[in-house]
């Protein structure tokens, strides 16, 4: 089984992707990690986000150190920055398309696999048994996120994170190349006023073996 979840920052998409695949005995992939994951690398490497060249995102996506994508270090608002910048390089996308893929056709556990990012349902996976898009009003997605920083020990506040988020949202949503949108066949689940139980459930509901 191929689950493809798809959603904006802070939609709750990755903990349903993360309680679904424990659920149903599934392998989880977080694409998010993979960019963060190039972002940080490139940072470390003493790139600017201001000034980056695609030639050395798609070297770093090529020479990606996996064991970033584990990394809290790729948690920050920095690193989630360089993220939403080098994941709008079309050379950048098609450099993870294939690791994303192989993940999926070959996943650790045999009874399948869950990705959750941006373009699961659309590029990446369109294939997928099922499909969800996951969002939230951007008030109750930036309280979310400013709460987990604050409780990983980052010192934020919450009017920086509502414009940071609306920045990465608007350049997520409106890139040239795959950008954030729900598949055709996807399902959608507004999970402003639900807690994660509530949306696992909702989700599980449509999942027939
Ligand atoms: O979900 P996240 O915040 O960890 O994602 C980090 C960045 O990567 C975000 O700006 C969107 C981008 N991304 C993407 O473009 N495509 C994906 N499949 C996953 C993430």
């Amino acid at each position: 089984m191929i689950v493809a979840i798809d959603g904006s920052a802070a939609s709750g998409k990755g903990t349903l992707a993360k309680r679904l695949a424990t659920h149903l005995g599934l392998s989880h992939l977080d694409t998010g990690a993979l960019y963060r994951a190039v972002g940080l690398q490139l940072l470390k490497a003493g790139q600017d986000s201001k000034n980056i060249n695609e030639n050395q995102c798609v070297k770093s996506c090529v020479e990606l150190d996996i064991a970033l994508t584990t990394s809290p270090l790729i948690r920050s608002e920095k690193v989630a920055e360089m993220a939403s910048i080098v994941a709008a390089m079309p050379a950048v996308r098609a450099a993870l398309l294939d690791l994303q893929r192989q993940f999926a056709a070959t996943p650790p556990d045999p009874k399948g696999a869950i990705l959750d990012g941006r373009d699961i349902g659309t590029v990446v996976l369109p294939h997928a048994d099922f499909k969800f898009f996951i969002d939230a009003n951007i008030c109750t997605r930036a309280e979310r996120r400013t709460k987990e920083l604050l409780q990983a020990g980052q010192s934020v506040m919450f009017r920086d994170v509502l414009t940071d988020m609306q920045e990465r949202d608007s350049r997520d949503r409106f890139r040239s190349v795959a950008p954030l949108r729900p598949a055709d066949d996807a399902i959608s689940i507004d999970t402003s006023s639900m807690d994660a139980d509530d949306v696992l459930a909702l989700a599980l509901s449509y999942i027939t073996p």
